[in-house]
């Protein structure tokens, strides 16, 4: 039989944090970028700090997908995300700066969420009722927008080319205030809506576009796109360790959701993950490291939050949760980062299993939050070389393959890049996964 029925689209490829966010994301992104034509982010929005370095620059982005560096390509902010119009602004301007004119090629869905000025009030008003049983969340509004948008209340960036765009506004506003009004939080909304007000300006002279199909089309065409993720797999909504996670889906299947491709139209599925562990925020953390160790891994990694400057909780490496986020991702190849920031320890620690009501068990349990969980390690050797200046990952210290080989062996993937400093160039390639 003739294989008419077999359509010859291409595959979109996805490339997501494996642990509780900031594993470089943003970094690989942008050098991974030369091999697509499009990049798009799927969910999230400016609780995300996603940096790129080169040429001696370092910038920060937390909306605009991490492709915007490369002229000509294609960037797409998909329906799943959520935007902060000030923050947007904040970040286009800075952008600029450096000689980069969005206005050519970034495409915003008309399907994303607007975050309001009083979403950012509701969060801050909400953690601080919380006390000590807070998040942690970045503070951006990103859990109010997100339950406005399943809640059926949002508005969207297509509702800024409404005529009635303001009246639209000034509904949802008033029921936020009344929600306000809950709280003990004093707020001054007149401050906040001019900044508000020009971003959405701006906003609306963008390229404002129906994504799904954009996106679709692109394929259709043999164009290549990269999904770039935010947070990261254990922040998911359903399951991160809930209620200590962020409001939107961090994995896979967020892409589909997020730029309305569908299940069959993703390729591969590049996770990424730190050589150790890191969290921002509360929540349980089993490998954390509350001594010497750990302010070492935060003082070698410059662990603080490149959205709230917030220090990182710093850990070693958690097996258990690295396979689960595989799992529920459908990884096919693993990239690791920060691989130099290990080096100069005697040994090293990596947690194969938990214990847990008193048994060895190999899963992430149900219960993260409430329950004490141990983690059982097994201890390698360390490596002392500075691997800043390599550039070739043939010439890795034995130890630190060693290392590799032995996640590779757990987890049952190939590791096919190794970054060893935050510069674009401080990226080994080990092998190219067809
Ligand atoms: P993202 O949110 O996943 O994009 O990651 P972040 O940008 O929040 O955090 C990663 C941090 O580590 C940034 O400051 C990067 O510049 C830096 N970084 C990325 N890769 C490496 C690496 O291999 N080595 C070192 N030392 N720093 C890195
Ligand atoms: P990138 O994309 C690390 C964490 C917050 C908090 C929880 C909920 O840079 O990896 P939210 O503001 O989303 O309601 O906060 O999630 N968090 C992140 N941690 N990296 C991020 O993004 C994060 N985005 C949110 O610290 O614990
Ligand atoms: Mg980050």
């Amino acid at each position: 039989m003739q294989d008419t029925f077999i359509l010859n689209t291409m595959k979109a490829d996805v490339l997501l944090g494996l642990q509780w966010g900031d594993e470089g994301k943003g970094k690989v992104v942008d050098v991974l970028t030369p091999r697509y034509d499009v990049i798009a982010r799927f969910q999230g929005g400016p609780n995300a700090g996603h940096t790129l370095e080169f040429e001696g620059i370092k910038h920060v982005l937390h909306t605009i997908p991490s492709g915007i560096f490369h002229p000509g390509k294609v960037n797409v902010i998909g329906n799943g995300v959520v935007i902060d119009p000030v923050v947007f602004k904040k970040e286009i301007d800075a952008l600029a700066q450096r000689g980069v004119d969005v206005k050519k090629n970034l495409f915003i869905s008309r399907k994303a969420h607007l975050i309001l000025p009083t979403h950012r009030l509701l969060d801050a008003a909400s953690e601080a009722s919380k006390g000590t049983a807070k998040i942690g969340s970045t503070l951006k509004g990103i859990g109010p927008a997100y339950m406005d948008k399943t809640g059926r209340n949002g508005l969207r960036i297509g509702d800024l080319e409404h005529p009635q765009f303001r009246k639209m506004y000034d509904t949802l506003v008033a029921k936020h205030t009344e929600l306000l009004a809950h709280y003990e939080y004093d707020y001054n909304l007149e401050d906040l809506e001019p900044a508000f007000f020009e971003g959405v300006e701006l906003i609306k002279q963008l390229k404002l576009i129906d994504s799904e199909y954009r996106l679709n089309q692109y394929l259709d065409e043999g164009k290549a796109i990269l999904a770039e993720g935010a947070q990261g797999s254990l922040l998911d909504i359903d399951f991160g360790s809930y209620p200590f996670v962020t409001s939107s889906h961090t994995i896979t299947a967020g892409t589909c959701i997020g730029l309305g491709l569908a299940p069959g139209k993703i390729g591969e599925v590049y996770g990424i993950f730190k050589a150790y562990c890191t969290r921002v925020g509360s929540g349980p953390f089993p490998t954390e490291l509350n001594d010497a160790t750990g302010e070492e891994l935060r003082a070698k990694g410059h662990e603080f939050g490149a959205t709230t400057g917030r220090p990182r909780r710093c850990g070693w490496l958690d097996l258990p949760a690295l396979k689960y986020a595989i799992m529920l991702n459908g990884v096919t190849q693993l990239i690791m980062m920060k691989s130099d920031v290990l080096s100069g320890f005697d040994k090293i620690k990596v947690c194969t299993q938990y214990k847990y009501r008193g048994e060895i068990i190999d899963h992430v349990p149900y219960d993260v939050v409430n329950e004490e969980i141990v983690p059982v390690y097994e201890e390698m050797k360390g490596w002392s070389e500075d691997l800043m200046v390599i550039n070739d990952a043939e010439q890795l210290p034995a130890a630190l393959l060693s290392y590799i080989d032995y996640i590779e062996q757990a987890t049952g993937l190939p590791i096919t890049i190794v970054s060893v400093g935050p510069d674009r160039k401080q990226t080994l390639i080990r092998k190219v996964v067809a």
